[in-house]
């Protein structure tokens, strides 16, 4: 069977900034909070489309490193309704062959809900179809530092020279390791700003950007999205005809 995927012009690879759930809620007059939960329903249909279209990977910005600055009440909030989600969905993820990673700095969370996390993760882990990376206590520059340290551990063990350091190396040892590229980044929300996401891995992405709050992303949504990316003629630095 010819896979979908097999046309250039398909994005093997989608990240997603999830903003605007704190406004679409107070919009109606509701607490944040309202907005996060409603946030995860747009976050089970941007899976299911996803998988759905045969793209490869989805990388998910749910908690940047820099959210711990938001209300306690927020963030506690936040923290609940994390581990709600995990225990909830991982069964249905793991049925329709999804694997689940999360990238970030654990160490950051509680015992209870890195636990909650590593075992959703060695329960999908075999899974072949959709892989989805949830960054939570993720940030750009966090990724871009721990990368660097284990290279420097490996040089200072002996086991790497300084002169064999190069891109590659890097790609290995960074987050979203052995997936294809990020074709596309959606932000969501009006912003258009990076806020610390994937720094590296975002280096020939196309942006799309939309002021439309994350609770009403849907399936139409992400398809129009799709539809500007294969528009696009990504010439990774050639000229125009020289694709032609
Ligand atoms: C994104 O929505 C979710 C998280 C950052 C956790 P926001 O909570 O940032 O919503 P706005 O941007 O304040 O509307
Ligand atoms: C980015 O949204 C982080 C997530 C969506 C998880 P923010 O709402 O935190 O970004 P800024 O603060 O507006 O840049
Ligand atoms: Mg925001």
């Amino acid at each position: 069977m010819t896979k979908l995927n097999e046309n250039s012009k398909c994005a093997r690879h989608v990240a997603i900034i999830m903003d605007g759930n704190g406004r679409w809620a107070q919009s109606k007059g509701k607490h944040r909070v309202l907005g996060h939960k409603h946030g995860v329903k747009s976050l089970r249909k941007a899976i299911v489309f996803a998988s759905e279209q045969n793209i490869e990977a989805l990388t998910l910005f749910a908690f940047s490193s820099e959210n711990w600055q938001r209300p306690e009440q927020e963030v506690n909030m936040l923290m609940a309704l994390f581990f709600t989600v995990l225990t909830s969905e991982v069964k249905k993820l793991h049925k329709n062959n999804i694997k689940l990673q999360v990238i970030g700095d654990l160490s950051g969370f509680s015992e209870r809900l890195q636990k909650k996390i590593i075992e959703a993760e060695i329960t999908t882990r075999n899974n072949s179809g959709l892989v989805v990376n949830v960054a939570a206590n993720y940030g750009g520059r966090w990724d871009i530092t721990q990368a660097t340290k284990k290279l420097a551990t490996l040089v200072a063990a002996g086991k790497l020279k300084v002169e064999d350091i190069n891109e590659q190396l890097l790609n290995d040892v960074i987050s979203l390791a052995g997936l294809p590229p990020v074709d596309l980044m959606i932000r969501t929300g009006g912003d258009q700003r990076i806020s610390n996401f994937i720094l590296w891995q975002l280096a020939y992405a196309e942006f799309y950007f939309t002021d439309v709050l994350w609770p009403d992303f849907d399936g139409c949504e992400f398809q129009q999205a799709l539809d500007v990316f294969s528009s696009k003629e990504r010439r990774f630095g050639k000229t125009g005809a020289q694709l032609s």
